[in-house]
């Protein structure tokens, strides 16, 4: 049987509670002989900075640049709000996507049937809806230089960030979106403000030219990033993968994951090239934050981090059966009424995280036989 190794670094907030289910589902796969997998654990953002004031280790890189996989939950707090900029907690994170190259950043969002009432838009726009972002994540403005703020001398200072994208990068990441609506529902929508700026224009050029060249069997379709977030809160069911920078892809992604009625239910998959083997770095996790208000009291939904471990059995280890079996758990056990506080509608009594996380185990078990 294949052994695979994992990183998991739970982080901050409710990283720790929502990273201890995903461990159970690690847990129960291997015994259940899905797979073998060999977990580590690490530190990173602020348990990082604690423990050795780095937002990451040199050794706990060292780790995920070994890894088959890395499953991180979420970092950041108010309690490091004072910490220098380069060791903040969410440093650790930026250079784990940095250094591991993981430019291709995959951020489904598919509203459950189950939980077509807990969106905020009306039901039958949402029902059914399932979108595929596709963020650059490795790129513009995020890492562009220069980056900084400077002091005039008068009594003022400027503030500086760089968008920067040469055609490489813009290429690579709309091979992955075009690639990936091949095996959806075909069609790409790719987004920039190409009407101001220069470096949405050449987004627009060079995917425009991929398309022609390689993808024309694939319907390509392009919206300023302005009309693509009302587009979304109008009509999201128009949109099957959509492709932008880093910058609107992170601002879109919030707004696609309350489609669905709660981002606690969103993973993400951060994909890196494949090396001479075919093989990808990759790091798995939600897309929600640290959410520190409701950390240490078992309420947070543990299913966007199930989720994360569900694509790296897609993404990485080619395990697409036990992918979808544990979907099927997390929609058996929607349907059943199971609520964690943020989905609970009026009539429900909301379940602690641990009893999410292994009723959807369990619920699994059943389906596995
Ligand atoms: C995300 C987060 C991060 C980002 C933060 C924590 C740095 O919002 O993954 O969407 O801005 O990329
Ligand atoms: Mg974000």
């Amino acid at each position: 049987m294949a052994a695979y190794k994992l990183l998991l670094l739970p982080g901050d907030g409710i990283g720790p509670e929502i990273m201890a289910e995903a461990e159970k589902l690690v847990a129960f796969l291997s015994a259940a002989g899905v797979a073998s997998f060999e977990t580590e654990k690490g530190l990173v953002g602020g348990a990082a900075y604690d423990a050795h004031g780095q937002a990451i280790s040199e050794s706990d890189m060292a780790l995920a640049q070994s890894a088959d996989a890395v499953l991180l939950a979420a970092v950041g707090g108010p309690k490091w709000d004072g910490v220098p900029y380069d060791v903040r907690p969410e440093a650790g994170l930026l250079r784990l996507r940095k250094d591991l190259g993981l430019f291709a950043n995959l951020r489904p969002a598919i509203c459950y049937p189950a939980l077509v009432d807990a969106s905020s838009l009306k039901p039958d726009l949402v029902d059914g809806l399932d979108i595929m972002i596709v963020r650059e994540l490795t790129g513009g403005v995020y890492f562009g230089e220069p980056k900084e703020i400077t002091d005039l001398g008068n009594g003022q200072k400027r503030g500086v960030d760089t968008q920067v994208y040469e055609t490489y990068e813009i290429e690579r990441i709309a091979r992955v979106a075009f690639e990936l609506a091949r095996t959806r529902s075909n069609k790409v929508t790719s987004s920039e403000k190409a009407n101001v700026m220069k470096s949405g224009l050449l987004w627009r050029e060079v995917v425009t030219a991929l398309h022609a060249r390689d993808y024309s069997d694939v319907k390509l379709e392009h919206m300023l990033a302005d009309a693509l977030g009302m587009q979304l809160v109008r009509r999201p069911k128009q949109f099957d993968v959509i492709v932008t920078d880093n910058l609107f892809g992170d601002l879109l992604s919030d707004v696609a994951s309350m489609l669905t009625g709660s981002l606690g239910m969103l993973p993400s998959a951060s994909l890196g090239g494949a090396d001479a083997t075919g093989r990808r770095k990759a790091l798995y996790e939600p897309c929600h934050g640290s959410a520190p208000d409701i950390a240490g009291k078992s309420l947070a939904n543990p299913i966007a981090m199930i989720g994360s471990v569900v694509m790296a059995l897609r993404y990485s280890f080619g395990l697409g059966a036990a992918a979808d079996a544990v979907d099927k758990a997390i929609a058996d056990v929607l349907a059943a009424g199971l609520r964690t506080a943020d989905i609970a509608g009026p009539n429900d009594t909301p379940v602690s995280t641990s009893q999410m996380g292994d009723a959807i185990v369990a619920e699994l078990k059943k389906i596995l036989g």
